[in-house]
């Protein structure tokens, strides 16, 4: 399939395709006469360059069988074009296609893989992560699909939540993980500019930092106690524990995904924080996302009771 967007370029390329196969055939038969001709009297003919006083060169016409290999190699040519997708749109009469040609290759790895998942089919998220060749293959897995984003040890970064502590923006059952990234999620923290001025978001922004035992001023906490009562209990709750079904962070620990400075507050109150985990329902297979699952589980949840050690690159709290 084309990914262009007009038909110009299948055209194009079909042109100079075959337009290249015509020209040698062209000048193969402009040179007829020359090639056809035979060396007067046996005599090789030269063509008047002299070098070094007596280095000539000759100008004897081609052999029969090269203009035949020549002829040979347009045939093949042509028919190459016939039989498999070269001319732009065109399929081939074959039908040959490179991205079948991978799939199928997928899906012979997809056969050769699929007895290592098959054991893990039946087996709880608990027993999994308490399984150490499933932690290396989770762990793979992670590396892969989830590391450019919340880091190689998982500890996240700005605005990508920590996956090896206890602080759940969604909760941290093994069900959730799974739903999480399976389905993907969306945090909306929404902008309050039109209805916060600047100077009232400072000042609940030193109440939601009082929350968590940081430094704070106590006159504008009390001012801002009174902001945050009224527009974040909604979805922060009155005790600013947050609330897992919104994906609202509890305020009140020290897990913070941007900050917890004065500035960052009052720019995530001002202008609101929209945050996506995509969902990998689609690139992931069951099996996968349960190994996944039980990586991320077991790098804040003791393994089950026949005990191993911690995971490999499991830092703990
Ligand atoms: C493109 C970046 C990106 C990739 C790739 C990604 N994530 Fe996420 N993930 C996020 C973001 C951003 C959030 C936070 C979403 C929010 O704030 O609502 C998140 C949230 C999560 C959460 C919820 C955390 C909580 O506190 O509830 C889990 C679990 C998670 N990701 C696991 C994974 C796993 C496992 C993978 C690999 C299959 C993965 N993520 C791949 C960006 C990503
Ligand atoms: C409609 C629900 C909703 C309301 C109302 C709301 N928030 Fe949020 N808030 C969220 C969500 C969801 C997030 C997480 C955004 C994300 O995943 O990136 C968030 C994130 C935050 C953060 C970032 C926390 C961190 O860890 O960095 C702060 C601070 C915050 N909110 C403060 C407030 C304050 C103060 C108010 C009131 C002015 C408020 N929120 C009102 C839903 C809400």
């Amino acid at each position: 399939m084309s990914d262009f967007v007009s038909g110009f370029w299948g055209y194009f390329i079909s042109i100079v395709a075959v337009g290249g196969v015509v020209f040698c055939v062209t000048l193969l038969y402009s040179q007829r006469r020359w090639l056809g001709a035979k060396p007067a009297g046996g005599q090789a003919e030269d063509t008047g360059h002299v070098w070094d006083d007596d280095l000539t060169e000759l100008n004897n016409p081609v052999p029969g069988w090269w203009t035949w290999m020549f002829l040979l190699a347009c045939a093949v040519a042509l028919g190459y074009l016939f039989l498999m997708p070269g001319l732009g749109t065109y399929q081939g009469l074959l039908g040959y296609s490179s991205a079948d040609e991978v799939a199928r290759q997928q899906a012979r790895m997809a056969e050769a893989v699929r007895p290592i998942y098959a054991r893990f089919e039946t087996m709880t998220v608990p027993q999994i992560a308490a399984d150490a060749g499933a932690r290396e293959i989770g762990q793979r897995l992670f590396l892969n699909t989830c590391a450019q984003c919340h880091g190689s040890d998982a500890k996240g970064g700005p605005s990508f939540p920590n996956l090896a502590d206890k602080d759940w923006l969604y909760g941290g059952s093994p069900d959730t993980i799974m739903q999480t990234i399976t389905y993907g999620r969306v945090g909306v923290m929404p902008a309050w500019k039109a209805a916060i001025d600047p100077k009232t978001a400072g000042d609940i922004a030193q109440y939601v930092r009082s929350l968590s035992g940081l430094d704070a001023d106590p006159e504008r906490v009390l001012r801002g106690q009174r902001g945050y009562q009224t527009y974040c209990i909604a979805c922060h709750g009155v005790d600013g524990k947050g609330n897992q079904v919104l994906g609202a962070p509890n305020l009140t620990d020290e897990v913070w995904l941007y900050g917890s400075s004065e500035a960052s507050i009052v720019k995530t109150i001002l202008d609101g924080r929209e945050n996506h985990m995509p969902a990998h329902g689609d690139i992931l297979t069951p099996v996968q996302i349960k190994l996944l699952t039980a990586w991320v589980w077991g790098l804040s949840n003791k393994p089950d009771a026949q005990a191993q050690p911690a995971p490999p690159a499991g830092p703990a709290d």
